[in-house]
């Protein structure tokens, strides 16, 4: 069940092209059961008509404080107290910037300062406006007012320039307001590490040793941590797989730069989960040049050295957090899994039998075992995103077992 379902949302939209986009988000808030009055200021309405947004929210719009109908029906104050949030999308610069002064000159900043309900501001603006002092100083203060700023995203805008500026798109926004409104939240306030994907080893400049992990059931897992209400790190290999909305990404090639970046955000971390296929072994040496071709020599060798061990590396830290791991198997799966979960000294490890081509590797949905210490569980086959809420729930269970005293 949606958790927007009977929940009141204020929006407001300011004068900024991303307002085309606006009827979108109504459509898709009111489809998500939420009841949605739009405020529009002045300058919104040379970008998105009242007709448009009163049609799609099923209400009449409010633009202006002085509209003694509207006041006299549901005033400004009565508006602010019906919000179970107020929403600002897109928001310029200049109200961002009336915001951060506790400026009230029109409807939708009296409202924001009227209002008790959270604040959600998703800026929309030229790159340049956004990499300003002026605006990172605003953004900075309305933040420490207790706004929660989402985005902007980063790509092509609107007046022929690219970069951090554009609005995020409406199902990243309710996807945020869903979480919000989410009251079950096993990992609320929990930092959680994520390593997904491949390494890759170089061999020479044009070569590689890798494997066929696509990322997507580490990228569904933080996606599902982060929806239980865990701030999520997902420190990936080369993958072609879309980042989970409000999950902070960091890229990488190579086991050594996972192991890197993994080790500098541990002091921080309250659970650790290795999804990545990490190459055990690389060459000894990477060829400075591409390798020819001998014509002479039939066969050739390569010589390998053992890679770090990742997750071995955390548990053996001075503070390890909760530690699950996870095991691709292709005999033996249990039973190896077991020995793995103790020789990496692990709190819980998943286990997937890879040898079977519907799951695992590149596959869009997976089938796994849970082991920890005081039980098993069995999830049956199913798309990797459902199976990755599932597995959140039960790691959830676990350490949130253990936390008690
Ligand atoms: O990415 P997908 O296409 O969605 O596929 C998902 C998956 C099959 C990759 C995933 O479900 C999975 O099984 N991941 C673990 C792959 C693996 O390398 O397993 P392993 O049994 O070799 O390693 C055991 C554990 O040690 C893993 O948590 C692994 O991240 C970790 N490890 C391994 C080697 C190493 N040098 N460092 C590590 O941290």
């Amino acid at each position: 069940m949606s958790a927007l379902i009977g929940k009141n949302i204020l929006l407001g939209i300011t004068g900024g092209i991303a307002a085309y986009k606006a009827p979108t988000l109504v459509r898709q808030l009111r489809a998500a059961g939420a009841n949605v009055q739009v405020v529009l200021t002045e300058s919104a309405q040379k970008f998105v008509t009242t007709t448009t947004l009163q049609a799609v929210s099923g209400v009449a719009v409010r633009v202006s404080i002085w509209d003694e109908a509207a006041e006299s029906a549901m005033g400004h104050i009565e508006l602010a107290r019906w919000a179970d949030c107020l929403l600002i999308a897109p928001a310029t610069a200049n109200n961002i910037s009336k915001l951060a002064n506790g400026i009230a000159d029109d409807l939708l900043t009296t409202l924001a300062l009227a209002t008790q309900a959270p604040i959600f501001i998703v800026p929309a603006m030229n790159q340049q406006m956004w990499s300003k002092p002026a605006t990172a100083r605003n953004i900075q203060q309305i933040k420490s007012d207790g706004a929660i700023v989402l985005g902007p995203a980063s790509g092509s805008q609107a007046c022929g320039e690219t970069g951090l500026g554009r609005m995020l798109e409406p199902e990243q926004i309710v996807d945020t307001l869903l979480v919000h409104f989410t009251t079950n939240q096993a990992l609320k306030g929990q930092r959680v590490v994520i390593t997904a994907g491949p390494t890759r080893e170089a061999i020479d400049p044009v070569r590689f040793i890798s494997n066929h992990s696509s990322g997507r059931q580490g990228f569904a897992l933080a996606d599902a941590a982060r929806k239980a209400g865990a701030e999520v790190c997902l420190i990936c290999g080369p993958v072609n797989v879309e980042t989970p909305n409000q999950v902070e990404r960091i890229n990488v090639v190579t086991a050594q730069q996972m192991l890197n970046e993994v080790m500098s955000r541990l002091e921080n971390c309250d659970i650790f989960i290795g999804v990545a296929a990490v190459a055990d072994y690389k060459p000894e040496s990477i060829a400075t040049q591409k390798i020819k071709k001998c014509p002479e020599n039939k066969n050739t060798s390569l010589n390998l050295v053992e890679n770090p061990d990742i997750i071995k590396s955390v548990t053996q830290c001075t503070r390890p957090p909760f530690t699950v791991g996870f095991a691709a198997e292709t005999e033996n799966a249990l039973e190896n899994a077991r020995a793995k979960k103790q020789r990496k000294n692990l709190d819980l490890i998943i286990v997937n039998d890879v040898s079977d081509i519907r799951i695992g590797f590149d596959s869009t949905e997976n089938e796994v075992t849970l082991i920890w210490d005081s039980g098993e569980q069995l999830l049956k086959r199913a798309p990797k995103n459902e199976i990755s809420q599932s597995i959140i729930n039960s790691i959830a269970d676990v350490f949130n077992s253990l936390q008690k005293p």
